[in-house]
């Protein structure tokens, strides 16, 4: 009687989220542990309010890892500076343009530049790719290349740059203190309003599922990501890689990853938010079931193939195969046999 009784209060809740209140903590903390028919509900209304505000469109993105250095040494992550086992490399710039020359010729609209922390690419060299890039194209830039100076990040958005993506990873501050050592969750933040205050469409998001995480830091996590209302937000499972200090831990779980997603996209009804390459590599249906509760946006990997394995954050990381035109080609159709439109 008395759980009939809740799930009714809280379906309600969905509704009012859905029509855009805005909820507290402990309300989030009590969607994040619905169960069953609730659950259900929520993936539901996520799909209509993805509907209702981003129509049926996919953005595909292409992005290019040019580099698995990293001078970090996050616990969670197999680019980890002290994980000795992994074959590094850096693309040249050339590399790299040509790889987004052909991104553009092929039909994407944005190119993301992802790397590790890796300061060998000075800020004058990603700006002089930045520009070539806005020069030669007309594609969006996006970077995602970690925490660097207000002077690097200025340059960048000089240089052309569209978007940024910093996700914070976990509001619990302990948590993150020992997850990413000589790293402080408030400088994140900071950098994150520091992006948006120089005009690039941020993004931003977390890991769900890693170790000493609770639902209450998750309830935290979407409470930051209303405040920080980010144009983008990441949310991927945490998925335990053999060669870190997180080696032994259970990794996140599709159900509460796709949770997540889906009350985010009631929190922010307009944000892009991608069916992660985590999700699937996880769950063979996690994209389409990503795009059935909140998704509109999937990221293509356009890494040139001889280095594609080697940027390994996490185990199992699915890869297409085949040519660039190839992956993109076969994403247009099968996104068309599941009603959805690329563009
Ligand atoms: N599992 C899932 N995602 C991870 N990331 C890093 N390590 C892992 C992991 N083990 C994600 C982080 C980071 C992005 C580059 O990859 O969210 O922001
Ligand atoms: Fe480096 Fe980012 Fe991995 Fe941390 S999560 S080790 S900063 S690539």
């Amino acid at each position: 009687m008395n759980k009939t009784r809740g799930d009714y209060e809280i379906k309600n809740l969905l509704e009012e989220i859905a029509a855009s209140k805005k909820p507290t903590c402990s309300e989030l903390l009590a969607l994040l542990q619905a169960e069953g028919e609730v659950k259900k509900h929520l993936f539901q209304l996520a799909d209509k309010v993805r509907e209702k505000h981003m129509g049926q469109q996919v953005y595909l993105r292409g992005i290019i890892e040019f580099s698995n250095y990293c001078s970090q040494d996050c616990f969670y992550c197999g680019l980890r500076r002290s994980n000795q086992k992994l074959k590094r490399y850096r693309l040249t710039a050339k590399e790299i343009l040509d790889t987004a020359r052909q991104a553009a010729k092929i039909g994407y609209g944005t190119v993301v530049l992802q790397s590790g922390e890796d300061e060998w690419y000075s800020a004058e060299m990603l700006a002089e790719i930045i520009y070539v890039i806005k020069r030669e194209t007309e594609m969006a830039v996006t970077l995602s290349v970690g925490e660097r100076t207000f002077a690097d990040y200025r340059l960048w958005r000089e240089a052309g740059a569209d978007r940024y993506l910093l996700k914070f990873e976990t509001t619990d501050e302990k948590l993150y203190q020992y997850l990413r050592p000589g790293n402080q969750l408030a400088t994140r933040i900071e950098k994150t309003q520091w992006l948006q205050q120089l005009g690039f469409q941020t993004g931003s998001g977390n890991m769900v599922g890693i170790p000493g995480q609770t639902k209450e830091t998750m309830a935290t996590d979407l409470m930051l990501l209303c405040e920080l209302n980010p144009t983008m937000v990441g949310i991927g499972p945490f998925i335990s890689h053999p060669e870190t200090p997180l080696k032994n831990t259970v990794g996140g779980t599709v159900e509460l990853t796709l949770q997540v997603l889906a009350l985010t996209r009631l929190l922010l009804p307009r944000a892009h938010l991608p069916a992660t390459t985590a999700l699937e590599s996880l769950d063979p249906q996690g994209r389409q079931k990503a795009l059935a509760c909140g998704a509109n946006v999937i990221m293509l990997n356009l890494t040139p193939l001889s280095y594609r394995d080697s940027y390994q954050i996490y185990p199992g990381k699915v890869s297409l195969v085949g040519t660039m035109e190839k992956a993109r080609e076969n994403m247009e159709k099968w996104l068309e046999s599941i009603g959805r439109e690329a563009c």
